[in-house]
């Protein structure tokens, strides 16, 4: 397996290629690239870490040594929330970013798997899959939005709150990533019961999760340490079904049927392809019912934004 990590230089993308290094299987290659000329050293600093997976560096104006042959790439290539900013004021840089990146993946690597870190995910994917289909080659099953911090902060914060071992905590978490168009389903985590006024308080912590590290970081990024640790399980989970690993599931948003919105986060089955089938996220309580449909409309408004940008 190829793992490509597009933005390689970067807060994520450091983390993610350090672990990356360490798990993926036997025999892989990752290939980072950044337009910072520091990108080479970082993979050579990497390449001396004792674990059987190559890793080669480029950097520069063009991604295309490190997309050829790709099975996988993974795009943290973008500039990151300062505090007072929303996901979408990265827009206007983020948009024409991942607009190139997939210009260029349609033509190097256009079967690769593509997973879109790059903020405000709800509207790159959109960019992303209108550009790959404008090109002829999108495959729906092919292109993701990672949302998987989503889930290992929902993780992590029930694990906190119920005195649990977060790694015994599993919870989807659907809609999309900015805002309330992140819903965690607090009511089907298996042997936790959450009170009202719990799940009123813990839906707007993990909503606010992002904004939290942020201001933490008071100025110098968001999420770069757990993102790269979300990245990696979820670019491990998808080299394992593209290797043939049976009952692969991850949430991520993705085109799926349409019914909410044209993309919409929800747990998937990975497969060969990609996607294999888009799984049901089950029952919601009342509460959760009114927060997806209030979600609706953002999110609908985010991807329409991409489509535009994507069709000029
Ligand atoms: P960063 O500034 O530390 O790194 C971004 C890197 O992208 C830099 O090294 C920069 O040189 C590089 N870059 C810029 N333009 C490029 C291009 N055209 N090609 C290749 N590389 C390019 O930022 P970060 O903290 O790593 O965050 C990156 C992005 O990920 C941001 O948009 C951020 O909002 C987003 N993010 C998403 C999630 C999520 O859950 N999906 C979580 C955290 C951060
Ligand atoms: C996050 O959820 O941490 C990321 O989307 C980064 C951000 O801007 O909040």
């Amino acid at each position: 397996m190829k793992v490509a990590v597009i933005g390689a230089a970067g807060g994520i993308g450091q983390a993610l290629a350090l672990l990356l290094k360490n798990q993926l299987p036997a025999g892989s290659e990752l290939a980072l690239y950044d337009i910072a000329p520091v990108t080479p050293g970082v993979a050579a600093d990497l390449s001396h870490i004792p674990t059987p997976v190559s890793v080669v560096g480029f950097a520069g104006e063009d991604p295309s040594p490190a997309l050829e042959g790709a099975d996988v790439v993974l795009i943290s290539a973008g500039v990151a929330r300062k505090p007072g900013m929303d996901r979408a004021d990265l827009f206007n840089v983020n948009a024409g970013i991942v607009k190139s990146l997939a210009e260029k993946i349609a033509v190097v690597c256009p079967k690769a798997v593509v997973g879109i870190i790059t903020n405000p995910v709800n509207t790159t994917v959109a960019i992303a899959a209108d550009v790959l289909k404008k090109a002829g080659v999108y495959d729906k099953r092919r292109l993701f939005g990672v949302t998987t911090l989503d889930v290992i902060r929902s993780e992590t914060f029930i694990g906190e709150l119920k005195g649990k071992n977060p790694q015994d905590v599993h919870i989807p978490v659907i809609g999309g990533h900015s805002g309330v168009t992140i819903l965690p389903l607090l009511s089907q985590v298996e042997g936790v019961e959450f009170t009202q006024e719990e799940v009123e308080a813990l839906t707007p912590r993990i909503q606010n999760a992002g904004t939290e590290v942020v201001e933490a970081k008071a100025g110098g990024g968001s999420a770069t340490l757990s993102m790269g640790q979300a990245a990696c399980r979820f670019g491990l989970s998808l080299v394992k079904a593209l290797q043939g690993e049976a009952n692969v599931v991850e949430c991520a948003y993705v085109e799926g049927n349409g019914e909410h919105a044209r993309f919409f986060a929800q747990p998937v089955l990975l497969g060969k392809e990609g996607v294999e089938e888009v799984l049901s996220y089950g029952a919601l309580s009342a509460f959760e019912q009114s927060a997806l449909e209030s979600m609706l409309d953002t999110l609908r408004g985010d991807i329409a934004i991409g489509e535009e940008f994507a069709a000029k």
